[in-house]
């Protein structure tokens, strides 16, 4: 029998959900995505996640992830979303909506993390891994033989004078309309910082643009492997589900 988990991604722009298979680390049918409500309050966002499990006709546990670094089931930041998130009791919030204990929320990046190492990048189950997602702020994952540190927040890390994520996420190329090669030198210079301070054995790059891998990753001068994460923007749901399965609130 298949293991069939239910995974939701809280982003800046879209909620999405979706069934997944954790034998494969795949969806199962269509993923549904409903436009992330603005102001995107607590209590918004988690309206929004139940009509996602309502539609999917999902019963079992839930995997959430948020932008926000997530202790003992509470947000504790807001870069990237509503400033109301900070000090929301997450795990009490969805399951007041949605009517169940069984949730389990976690940072986006972590998501992307678990994700990565379980079905995608399988080479990052060994040695000491960062991923990075670039989109609309920076998150970051650390894994060391697979398992995951959370929390880590890079994004928000300060380089060259800059924080990172307002200087090298891909929103940031969007914005300023940067080409790839302007682009991935500010990457590069995020990276080598990391590199500096960690020296990992692989980088993976995550986020949408990293379906574009072969414009920039080539362009990338840190000494570190870099390769892109294989699950895309199927990550943070895949390792939501993941997370859930395995009772994980990281
Ligand atoms: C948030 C992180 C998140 C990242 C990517 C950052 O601004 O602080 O928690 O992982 O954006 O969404």
């Amino acid at each position: 029998m298949t293991r069939i988990g239910f995974g939701i991604d809280v982003g800046g722009s879209g909620i999405k959900g979706a069934r997944v298979d954790l034998d494969k680390g795949d969806f199962i049918g269509e993923r549904i995505k409903i436009l992330t409500p603005q102001p995107a309050t607590p209590e918004a966002v988690a309206d929004t996640v139940k009509q996602i499990v309502d539609q999917a006709e999902w019963d079992g546990p839930i995997g959430i992830t948020i932008p926000s670094a997530v202790k003992n089931q509470t947000a504790l930041m807001a870069a990237n979303i509503d400033k109301s998130w900070v000090n929301t009791d997450a795990h009490k919030l969805f399951s007041e909506h949605l009517g169940t204990e069984e949730v389990y929320v976690l940072n986006d990046a972590d998501a992307a993390g678990l994700a990565e190492v379980n079905y995608g990048v399988k080479e990052a189950a060994h040695g000491s891994v960062i991923l990075v997602t670039l989109g609309t702020g920076i998150g970051t994952a650390l894994l060391i033989n697979g398992t995951l540190f959370p929390n880590t927040e890079l994004g928000h890390l300060t380089v060259d004078g800059h924080e990172a994520e307002k200087y090298a996420s891909s929103a940031v190329k969007d914005k300023k309309d940067l080409s790839y090669k302007q682009w991935a030198k500010r990457v590069s210079k995020v990276l080598k910082e990391y590199e500096n301070l960690f020296w990992p054995s692989l980088f993976i790059v995550g986020g949408g643009i990293s379906r574009k891998a072969d414009k920039w990753v080539p362009l990338l001068t840190c000494e570190t492997p870099v390769v892109p994460a294989k699950l895309r923007n199927k990550a943070g749901i895949i390792g939501a589900a993941y997370a859930a399965e395995n009772k994980l609130r990281p």
